[in-house]
């Protein structure tokens, strides 16, 4: 790093203002020095089975091992649909369900190692779908559902997909014409629903009927801890979303962050808001949860602070695993609004996918009685690395302190730390039990994070305090957060260009108040086309349909041209300084 932070600024930390514990908090980590002292990955691996049998499968140790004790009948799922579902599933009723998923895949020659694309709303069938993908040793590949046709085609293909499960609405974004690897297609229909736009050439079956056909006992694939278990795309600053393909090994990453993270007990109803598109809606709202045997929520639809507060309510979910995006949309709805519900079965509340500022912090800690507790990790590392603590004092906007067993540190570009109150690249000692283990398809990409010998680079500014806590900074890269959620800007620009008016285009995050940042698109027009409002409109419009509403630029502004160095790469730096009305310092590099 260092090459992007001109000169590493000294920080003279802004808040001291700490959030102090109890002395005698009941939580599953008591002691985080202690833990760090004493803590060993290897002694996790006795808590599953396969450290015995030598037989592998995470779908064992997250539903079988639980439905064959006294887990049996306890609820792993509650799904809450405002739209209108509401329904239990217990250990063995996922075992079940996974298993004749796992028969319907069997029966039409899925195995393992083969990929297959869940593109679903949230809903039990999503579970249920990841679950017997993984029972049968094939590898899920999550796509969100509001993906559209381009941003489908890049994952499809690279993932080179075999089978797909998705619904008869989604259907006709997904390219099967260009889509040569993809054969199977499960369909997922409401009663009486029909499936318009049927792909030939790919064999179509119907979800339903086939479970209904399906046997209810299926033996897991047993694998080894070094075979796959999931990949998720996400974003870098350059080149086309990244297939992060993770490993079985993962689960002792999982399980334990769960544990001491986000302190899961038995006695739990636990409420992780993300989707499974996501890598936090699979470690944390599938894997871990669901190792550690714990009742998890799933509530379906979209983001409704009404909604969110009546699921708390209702299910008396005691711990909560959000955004600081869903924080801070709650917050503008005011302080009456919580008022109306019973928020008092919270016990802890973590927080994923960008900074928590202090404010947003405080409001919930308001509302609830309860301080959200930072969690930073990334779709690469797989678990949580970097913490606030239940049983540990913090201090209020640090993004905490290493998980035990990992060592993260903050270094220069010869992987050299830097001294503390330094800014510079967050890095951490590789070898913790969830890091990826490729990017699928390009070995290269892979090697890059690990181009400091020893560490895996995050991507992130950050710095250390003298009281051993990291402080996040920002990217150093052009990677951008809009909601939590993680956007390319090659991919953004490159769906932008497909539109007949642009002729080019340079994407980044504007900061934003409620979003953390939001997609701002720099557009230089083609010859004889002008500049309007309903033009922008357009234009956001077309990114929206043909990639995803959550890419699509919330602001555009055109320009005459789009700053790049002289050998072509847009220069988003300049781009940045504009926007904030800044001196675009040293253009050395740039294009005549
Ligand atoms: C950012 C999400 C500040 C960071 C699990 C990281 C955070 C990227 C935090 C990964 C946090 C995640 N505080 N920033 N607590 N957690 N980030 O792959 O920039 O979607 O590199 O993984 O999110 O995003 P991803």
């Amino acid at each position: 790093m260092g090459r992007h932070v001109k000169s590493p600024a000294s920080f003279v930390q802004e808040s001291s203002e700490w959030v102090r514990k109890p002395k005698a908090i009941d939580a599953n980590l008591k002691d985080y020095a202690k833990a760090c002292r004493s803590f060993r990955w290897k002694d996790v691996e006795k808590e599953f089975d396969w450290h015995r049998t030598k037989k592998v499968n995470i779908v064992h140790e997250m539903l079988d091992r639980h439905a064959a004790g006294p887990r049996k009948n306890k609820v792993a799922l509650y799904f809450w649909d405002p739209a209108g579902r509401d329904e239990k599933y217990t250990f063995l009723d996922l075992k079940n369900a996974s298993s004749r998923f796992g028969n319907v895949l069997k029966k039409f020659t899925i195995k393992k190692n083969d990929r297959v694309a869940v593109f679903l709303p949230r809903t039990p069938e999503l579970y249920i779908s990841i679950l017997g993908i993984n029972r049968i040793g094939a590898i899920p590949v999550p796509l969100f559902e509001a993906f559209m046709e381009a941003a489908l085609f890049d994952r499809l293909e690279n993932s080179a997909a075999s089978a797909m499960v998705t619904t008869p609405l989604l259907l006709s974004r997904i390219p099967f014409k260009k889509l040569p690897h993809l054969k199977h297609l499960f369909l997922i229909k409401g009663k009486g629903e029909a499936a318009e736009g049927l792909p030939s050439g790919v064999g179509v079956y119907d979800y339903f009927e086939e479970m209904a056909k399906a046997a209810i006992q299926l033996t897991p694939t047993w694998l080894t801890a070094d075979d796959g278990l999931v990949i998720h795309y996400t974003s870098g600053s350059t080149g086309r979303a990244k297939g992060v393909l993770h490993r079985q090994y993962a689960m002792v990453g999982h399980y334990q962050t769960t544990k001491w993270a986000l302190d899961l007990r038995d006695d739990d109803v636990y409420w992780c808001t993300a989707d499974p598109g996501w890598v936090t809606g699979t470690s944390y709202g599938i894997y871990g949860p669901w190792t550690v045997g714990a009742s998890s929520l799933v509530v379906g639809g979209r983001f409704s602070a009404e909604q969110w507060y009546e699921a708390i309510q209702k299910f008396e979910v005691t711990v909560w695993y959000s955004a600081p995006t869903a924080f801070r949309l709650l917050m503008a709805q005011g302080k009456d609004l919580p008022k109306k519900y019973s928020l008092k079965s919270l016990r802890h509340i973590c927080s994923v996918g960008e900074p928590l500022n202090p404010e947003a912090l405080r409001w919930i800690r308001d509302i609830t009685g309860i301080a959200p507790h930072e969690t930073w990790w990334m779709t690469e590392t797989g678990m949580q690395l970097i913490c606030n603590y239940r049983s540990a004092d913090f201090k209020l906007g640090a993004t905490g302190k290493p998980f035990p067993g990992t060592y993260a540190a903050i270094i220069d570009d010869k992987g050299r730390e830097v001294p503390l109150n330094t800014l510079g690249q967050l890095a951490v000692k590789t070898g913790w039990p969830a890091m990826m283990k490729a990017i699928w398809g390009n070995k290269e990409k892979y090697k890059e994070y690990f181009r400091v010998k020893g560490w895996y680079l995050s991507g992130d500014t950050a710095y250390k305090d003298k009281d051993g806590f990291i402080w996040f900074a920002g990217r150093a890269d052009d990677v951008i957060k809009t909601a939590g959620e993680r956007v390319g800007p090659f991919e953004v620009e490159s769906a932008l260009v497909q539109h007949p008016a642009v002729a080019e285009a340079g994407v980044i995050g504007k900061p934003d108040a409620v979003r953390g940042h939001i997609v701002k698109a720099y557009i230089s027009l083609r010859a004889g086309q002008s500049p309007s409002e309903t033009l922008k409109k357009e234009i956001a419009e077309f990114v929206k349909r043909n990639m995803a509403a959550h890419a699509a630029p919330r602001e555009i502004e055109f320009c005459p041209k789009i700053p790049k160095t002289r050998s072509g790469k847009i220069m988003r730096r300049v781009l940045r300084a504009w926007d904030q009305g800044q001196p675009v310092g040293d253009v050395s590099t740039m294009e005549e």
